[in-house]
């Protein structure tokens, strides 16, 4: 079975290797889209600290992914789906039911996200340390 997941993956952490490797053990390829720069502003107003190239590299390089591409729209996934030939898509729990309209085109499944840990956590707390010690 062909996977595919999404994501933005900024400051890759354990919670992101978790998921990964969860999605990959549904099946025997996996691919991922990791959220172009400019489509993170649109959505956030803020550049994620780890540049595209350097995030898709990182999870390019990781045993348990096969192919890497960019995300360039939300609006595209489903088309994303068919053009990876996916039969399942799989996202962490924060996005339970909203992307149940794609159960037409594949599986969806949502995985239970690792606790306690997330990009922006970990950026509130290299800021509050840096607050600390200036
Ligand atoms: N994820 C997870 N467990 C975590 C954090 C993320 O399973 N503790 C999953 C998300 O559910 C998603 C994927 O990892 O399927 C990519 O998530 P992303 O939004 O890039 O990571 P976050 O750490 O949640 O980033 P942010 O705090 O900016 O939302």
């Amino acid at each position: 079975m062909r996977i595919i997941t999404f994501g933005t993956f900024d400051m890759f952490h354990i919670g992101h290797l978790n998921i990964l490797e969860r999605a990959k053990a549904k099946g025997h390829h996996l691919t991922v889209g990791v959220s172009a720069d400019a489509l993170n502003f649109s959505k956030k107003q803020r550049y994620p600290i780890c540049p595209e190239q350097d995030r898709m590299r990182i999870i390019k390089s990781l045993s348990c992914v096969d192919e890497v591409f960019r995300e360039d729209s939300l609006e595209l996934k489903g088309e994303y789906i068919q053009q990876y030939k996916a039969d399942c898509l799989v996202m962490g729990d924060d996005w339970v039911g909203r992307f149940d309209h794609f159960k037409e085109l594949c599986k969806v499944e949502y995985l239970e996200r690792t606790p306690g840990i997330s990009t922006t956590a970990l950026i509130e707390v290299v800021r509050s340390t840096t607050d600390t010690h200036s």
